[in-house]
């Protein structure tokens, strides 16, 4: 943890590690501001007792596999010391790491440092890359990355039982260090909004191998929206709350399917006599795509979690939530050109002419 500090922990830095446990991380280093962990105090990772932006650096190492089948599982094993009698599944490890790495984007002020350690296994025998899954966590949920760390705990790929071993051990683990993404215009890199010329040309991020479609310029104009939203009834449409989501336009059965116009940041073929107060809840069930002035889509988005820079307008929604004012007009209130991430999108096949095609 030293290297680590050395390089991505500043003087002065407000600092909170959400896993403390025994505090191996801190044994050479001034403790951190804020510690805690359930197993001591309660308090959970995923839903810490700090407003947002209060810390420049949050340091998470959950439990990283699950209970069940862990040697010194028991009362007072592993089990006890790190809560893992919660997690029996896999998944329920990754969303642990996912809901605390979301948590941690809430409490850290823009440009904070997050670090999260993890750790490859094998387990009911299959290899689980939970590095990969962690990493593709954090880049979906506001940050980019910034290091890499491995730990190594022995350089010994087999153990003395390798006649019986199936596959190599997994000797190290990994510390991710990512910073949270500031959100710029494409064009300006200022966070100011962008022209707003109707079929507005994104300049993708290229590909440091230059090989990717996705590095290509792209003309998109709008998003479009399939979301099955759990819970209509915290939207108020003309100020009446919309308790069975029978109020609110372009529903279709459980989904609300707007498209959005990026330039203008209007939702096309909205009623001129309604405006709305939006907040539904949506989780990972909903489709994205990004689409020209055509309507035609030209990419989706990789992940089923809401794209929040382009769905949760002035709020924060962790992927969960479409937050959002729309006028009479379909004007999304404060609005603001929204940053594309080339590496979260999948273009789709019959783009790669059109990208080639374009200047
Ligand atoms: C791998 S250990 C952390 C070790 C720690 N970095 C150290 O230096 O000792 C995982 C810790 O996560 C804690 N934990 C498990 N679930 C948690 C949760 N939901 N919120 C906070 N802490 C949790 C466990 O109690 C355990 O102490």
């Amino acid at each position: 943890m030293e290297n680590v500090a050395r390089l991505w922990i500043k003087e002065g830095d407000v600092i909170a590690d959400v896993t403390y446990g025994r505090g191996a991380f801190w044994k050479r280093l001034p403790e951190p501001y804020a510690k805690h962990d359930l197993a001591l105090d309660g308090v959970d990772c995923r839903d810490l007792p700090y407003a947002e932006n209060t810390f420049d650096c949050v340091v998470i190492d959950p439990p990283y596999r699950p209970g069940h089948g862990s040697k010194g599982f028991g009362e007072n094993g592993m089990a006890k010391a790190y809560q893992l009698g919660l997690l029996d599944t896999i998944n329920d490890v990754l969303d642990l790491y996912r809901a605390a790495i979301v948590e941690a984007r809430r409490v850290l002020v823009p440009g904070g440092r997050l670090m999260v350690k993890c750790q490859d296994l094998s387990y009911a025998n299959r290899l689980h890359l939970v590095t990969l899954d962690v990493l593709r966590d954090i880049t979906e949920n506001g940050f980019e990355l910034a290091d890499q760390f491995l730990l190594v705990n022995t350089p010994n790929l087999s153990s003395g039982a390798w006649k019986r071993q199936e596959r190599a051990r997994r000797s190290h683990s990994v510390l991710w260090v990512a910073l949270v993404r500031r959100t710029m215009s494409p064009d300006t890199g200022t966070g100011a909004p962008a022209d707003c010329s109707h079929n507005y040309l994104i300049k993708m991020k290229t590909s440091t191998r230059g090989e990717s479609p996705l590095s290509a310029t792209a003309g998109y104009a709008s998003l479009v929206v399939d979301a099955r939203v759990r819970y209509w009834e915290d939207a108020e449409i003309n100020g009446v709350s919309d308790e069975e989501g029978d109020l609110i336009p372009l529903k279709e059965g459980d989904s609300w399917k707007p498209v959005i116009d990026l330039a203008a940041g209007r939702i096309k073929d909205w009623p001129a006599d309604k405006h709305a107060d939006i907040h539904f809840k949506v989780c990972d069930d909903g489709d994205y795509w990004l689409a020209d002035s055509e309507g035609k889509k030209l990419a989706k988005w990789r992940g089923h979690y809401v794209p929040d820079a382009f769905l949760c307008v002035g709020d924060r929604g962790y992927g969960d939530y479409i937050i959002m004012k729309v006028k009479c007009d379909g004007q999304i209130e404060g609005w603001n050109f929204p940053e594309i991430d080339a590496e979260e999108w999948e273009i789709l096949q019959h783009n790669e002419k059109l990208t080639e095609s374009l200047p």
